[in-house]
């Protein structure tokens, strides 16, 4: 069998042993796994870069981040006060540990099946998504947040992510252009900026700025 033929049935065991998208996550993070190289090294000093350029720029206030992981790349973060939600209790618990005595930083963990928020206690001035949306492989965990994601937002929305076409390419990563989700579910938002990642960074997302309005 040459290794292409093979590739099919790779992706099928990969599919049968994973379970979900929560699931996934606090199994990595519970057997020492963090969150992935893309929140380490140069990838994650640029990330950190275009955030803190843009929100000292545009005088943001607060920062929600749904889906903050092991804290690597909040470590590199010059926000006012901010808020981090995620679903594995296992990585929030890490941040509450590593960011402890850091007055302008809260936690939370969170099951998205159980947690609703019309009354809108959740919001911050801008709401950030670092390499979430192409691990929510479940198209109801997808809709589920990126709902949430702009529900949260006073001002602006960050998002870093590709936008790509539907694409699986692991069994914890589905591509998906999710621009055309903003564009016909949140049509008041406008895509204010798209800053792409430079020859020196070997990250697969670019960050895109949303404003409402
Ligand atoms: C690749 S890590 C990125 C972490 C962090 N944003 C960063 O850039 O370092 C993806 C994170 O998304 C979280 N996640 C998975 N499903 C989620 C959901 N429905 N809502 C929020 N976060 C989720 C995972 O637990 C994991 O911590």
């Amino acid at each position: 069998m040459t290794t292409l033929s093979r590739m099919p049935v790779v992706r099928e065991v990969r599919r049968r042993t994973f379970k979900s998208t929560a699931n996934y996550w606090e199994s990595r993070y519970a057997s020492g796994g963090n969150s992935g190289a893309g929140s380490y090294g140069r990838q994650a000093e640029w990330k950190a870069e275009i955030v803190n350029d843009w929100v000292a720029e545009l005088g943001v206030t607060s920062v929600i981040d749904l889906g903050c992981g092991d804290g690597n790349q909040l470590s590199l973060a010059k926000y006012p006060r901010y808020l981090g939600l995620d679903p594995s209790s296992t990585a929030v618990r890490g941040c509450i540990e590593r960011f402890r005595g850091d007055e302008t930083k809260s936690f939370l963990a969170y099951d998205p099946s159980t947690l609703a928020d019309p009354a809108g206690w959740l919001r911050a001035d801008l709401a950030l998504s670092m390499e979430v949306i192409f691990h929510l492989i479940e198209d109801e965990i997808f809709v589920d947040y990126m709902t949430r994601l702009f529900d949260s937002a006073e001002r602006y929305v960050v998002i870093c992510n590709n936008a790509t076409a539907d694409d699986e390419r692991a069994a914890h990563e589905r591509h998906r252009d999710f621009t055309k989700w903003v564009g016909t579910e949140r049509p008041q938002w406008t895509l204010d900026k798209r800053v792409d990642p430079p020859a020196d960074v070997d990250l697969q997302s670019s960050f895109f700025l949303y404003r409402k309005g």
